[in-house]
């Protein structure tokens, strides 16, 4: 089974109403752990690394690691770039063989988004890869306190469908309220549902992803604070808000905090209980098995894609 680009992945989620998982990786028992979830949910699967991702792991070993998670599962995965900044980072993961990537020229004027994006979009087509792309600013939790300054920055309707038609990009994140990390929301969680169906009307099946989409899940949070530092205050995306968006038109739903909580809790935890442990498989391997439980959840009672591989 080869890497395969998303086309007819989200083709199948938007019809079908649910969201492929789109999960950050940075190192072998990461990659296990989501894979092996893929495989026992049958599910469809993104695997995606960033720019930092590249750097910790190096190039060569992540490609590595993912054609030997493709081999020894037996699924066709999608590899693909988060966040690229550039178009020389895109083209270099095309080249390598990513059958998708993300360019995101979301902090430019939208005229510059546009014109950097139809370049990627350009290469990337005629290599056969496929583009994510993303308009609207992603906010910060202390871009939380005011209302209207933090919806000034959430993606205009509008401008997706003149954006998406003039650069011919495969996919588009979009901002309704989400945000990175584990601090999304200072008071109750709130996304811009509205604005999600307007987009989602004006661009009739046309795949949407959501980024910053972690829930930063309590027993995680709970553990890392029992046996470790404190976490505190911090919040995510609810898991019904996640299916809600799945039905209306997001056909993508990134997570890498939930898998870093996840990993980093296990480990606390199994070397607080085993002071006198050495052996890093032991220790990594409790964050791979926390991993893959995390990410079986995710894609059965989330994102509803289990079984649509
Ligand atoms: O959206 C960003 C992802 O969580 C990746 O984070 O750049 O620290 O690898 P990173
Ligand atoms: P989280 O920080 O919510 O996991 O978002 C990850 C993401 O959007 C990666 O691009
Ligand atoms: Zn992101």
């Amino acid at each position: 089974m080869p890497l395969i680009t998303s086309a007819e992945m989200f083709k199948k989620a938007y019809e079908g109403r649910y969201a492929v998982g789109a999960f950050n990786v940075n190192n072998m028992e990461i990659i296990q752990g989501i894979s092996e979830a893929a495989r026992e949910e049958k599910a469809p699967l993104i695997l995606q690394v960033s720019a930092g991702a590249r750097k910790y792991a190096r190039p060569a070993y992540l490609k590595k690691l993912v054609e030997a998670a493709v081999e020894d599962t037996g699924l066709s995965v999608v590899l693909h770039l988060d966040h690229g900044e550039n178009f020389d980072i895109c083209k270099d993961c095309i080249d390598d063989g990513f059958s998708s990537v993300m360019i995101d020229g979301s902090r430019l004027p939208f005229e510059e988004n546009v014109a950097l994006t139809k370049k990627v979009v350009d290469y990337a087509h005629e290599k056969g890869a496929v583009v994510e792309a993303e308009l609207g600013k992603l906010a910060g939790i202390e871009d939380n306190v005011n209302v209207s300054a933090r919806e000034a920055t959430f993606t205009d309707p509008d401008q997706a469908v003149e954006f998406v038609e003039r650069t011919g990009v495969d996919s588009l994140a979009i901002a309704i309220g989400t945000s990175h990390g584990a601090y999304k929301f200072k008071g109750e969680p709130m996304l811009d549902f509205e604005r999600l169906e307007r987009i989602t009307k004006m661009l009739p099946g046309f795949p949407l992803v959501l980024h910053g989409a972690s829930t930063v899940l309590p027993e995680f949070v709970e553990l890392c604070n029992e046996y470790g530092g404190d976490i505190p205050g911090a919040k995510g995306v609810p898991e019904e808000m996640l299916r809600r968006a799945a039905e209306q038109g997001v056909c993508k739903i990134n997570i890498d905090t939930d898998l870093r909580l996840a990993m980093t809790a296990a480990v606390r935890k199994y070397l607080a209980e085993n002071p006198s442990e050495f052996d890093p498989r032991k220790y990594l391997g409790s964050g791979r098995d926390a991993i893959k439980k995390m990410v079986q959840h995710k894609i059965r009672n989330v994102l509803g894609c289990s079984g649509k591989a």
